[in-house]
């Protein structure tokens, strides 16, 4: 048997998704119209024996109930979401949970962090792994040498395809190889993380010792957290030259979600492999009374698009949607109960949950998804009157705006 772990985070992370993760956390938001933790769950279908999914963070339970209901009846696979009570870091938070992760004595467990976008080569993962005989296997890729010193880098042999050398976030340029966040591990990673923190309470003990040795007060004694272990830091770059974990490298598209803009590119990403996989989900325009289409496109079943708007591609819109007579829209995400009224124009943007934008208005933007003002934001419940024009900005919840404006943010 073999299980996946998805690692969801909590409300102190995705602070760089604002305005868009005030009211929903961040692996819940839309993109190509499904969650954005849908999309590694459903790529964990293709897993053979898989027995549970788990869902690990810190958010309240609550906010992912409705949703772990639904994905476990559609999969008929069980889906859990375990919250854990403090941050325990991508290791720390996998370890906590280590018996209900074990329950089926799975032979191997894989380990998927939620705000990453790709095609999930998970069964080509598992069988490479079994081929190499190490305790864990990472999914890598090859970025532009000037992006490569955001994410973890890594050299690994080109032979044997062993990891030999890890460093997080480099501050020189170590590789252009990265780590993508998706492994596979052998239930081995339990006592490699317990060593880490045996190892860290060994040096908080000596260190308590030396300092009430040196009598110092103990206000001035740190606490460092013997549980909190990061996967990257504390288990990849420490056992990596050592023959117990390997790399797959992946030729397809791969970008992580950190902001409102890579979500919008992810959207894209996703749409289009709708395409390949699941093509009853994207708007067709066929017959008489529906849209004009182009390209890739997601409608939800009880939005309604009147007959002579035009959209796409790259467009997703989301529950109970109203988009009026002449509408254009291009490369966007229109959140649930949003009110497109007749003539206006939405591109490279994303429109907030009950927004409405009155007759011949403009949302837009560039469409740069790696700068802050690329694309334009509508947070919840903003009012864009008739005839306005927003270009490139920011503009938080429950806004009337009824002058044009460019290049700002609105608080
Ligand atoms: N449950 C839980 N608890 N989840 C956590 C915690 C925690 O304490 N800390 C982080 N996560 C989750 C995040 O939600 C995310 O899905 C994943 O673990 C990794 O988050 P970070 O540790 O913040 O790292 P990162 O996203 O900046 O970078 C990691 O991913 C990159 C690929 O996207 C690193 O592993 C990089 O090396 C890698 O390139």
């Amino acid at each position: 048997k073999v299980v996946a772990v998805i690692m969801v985070g909590g409300p102190t992370k995705g602070t760089r998704f604002r305005p868009l993760s005030f009211n929903t956390p961040k692996p819940l938001f839309p993109l190509a119209g499904q969650p954005m933790v849908h999309h590694p769950i459903s790529a964990c279908k293709r897993i053979p024996n898989l027995a549970q999914i788990f869902l690990i963070g810190f958010y309240d339970e609550k906010e992912f109930t409705l949703y772990v209901s639904s994905i476990s009846n559609e999969l008929k696979i069980p889906v859990r979401y375990l919250k854990e009570d403090k941050p325990h870091g991508s290791a720390g938070g996998l370890y906590h949970f280590r018996n209900l992760i074990m329950e089926d004595s799975p032979s191997h467990i894989f380990l998927l962090n939620c705000d990453v976008c790709c095609n999930f080569p998970l069964p080509d993962m598992l069988d490479a792994h079994k081929r190499y005989g190490g305790m864990g296997t990472m999914l890598v890729v090859k970025v532009s040498a000037e992006s490569a010193n955001q994410f973890g880098t890594l050299v690994s042999d080109p032979v044997t395809n062993e990891l030999l050398h890890y460093t997080e976030k480099p501050e020189t340029f170590v590789s252009d190889l990265i780590n993508c966040g998706v492994y596979i591990f052998t239930p081995d990673i339990f006592s490699a993380i317990e060593d880490v923190s045996n190892d860290r309470e060994d040096r908080v003990t000596a260190n308590l010792r030396r300092l009430s040795s040196l009598d110092i007060s103990t206000s001035t004694r740190t606490n460092i957290p013997t549980d909190f272990v990061r996967l990257d830091q504390d288990i990849l770059s420490p056992l990596s030259g050592k023959k117990q974990l390997y790399t797959y490298e992946t030729m397809d598209y791969w970008e992580q979600i950190k902001t409102p803009g890579l979500s919008l590119k992810c959207s894209g990403l996703y749409l289009a492999q709708f395409r390949l996989t699941s093509p009853h989900l994207l708007a067709s325009g066929d017959g008489k009374r529906s849209a004009t289409v182009v390209g890739d496109v997601y409608v939800h079943p009880s939005a309604k698009v009147h007959p002579t708007a035009k959209i796409g591609p790259n467009v997703s819109i989301s529950a109970n949607v109203r988009v009026g007579p002449g509408v254009r829209l291009i490369c966007c995400i229109i959140l649930d109960d949003v009110e497109l009224e007749d003539n206006a124009v939405v591109i490279n943007s994303i429109v907030g949950w009950k927004s409405s934008l009155g007759r011949w208005s403009r949302v837009q933007a560039d469409g740069d998804y790696n700068s802050k003002l690329g694309i334009t934001i509508l947070g919840e419940s903003v009012v864009v009157e008739q005839e306005v024009v927003i270009v490139n900005s920011i503009v938080l919840p429950n806004k009337i705006l009824n002058m044009s404006v460019q290049d700002e943010i609105i608080l």
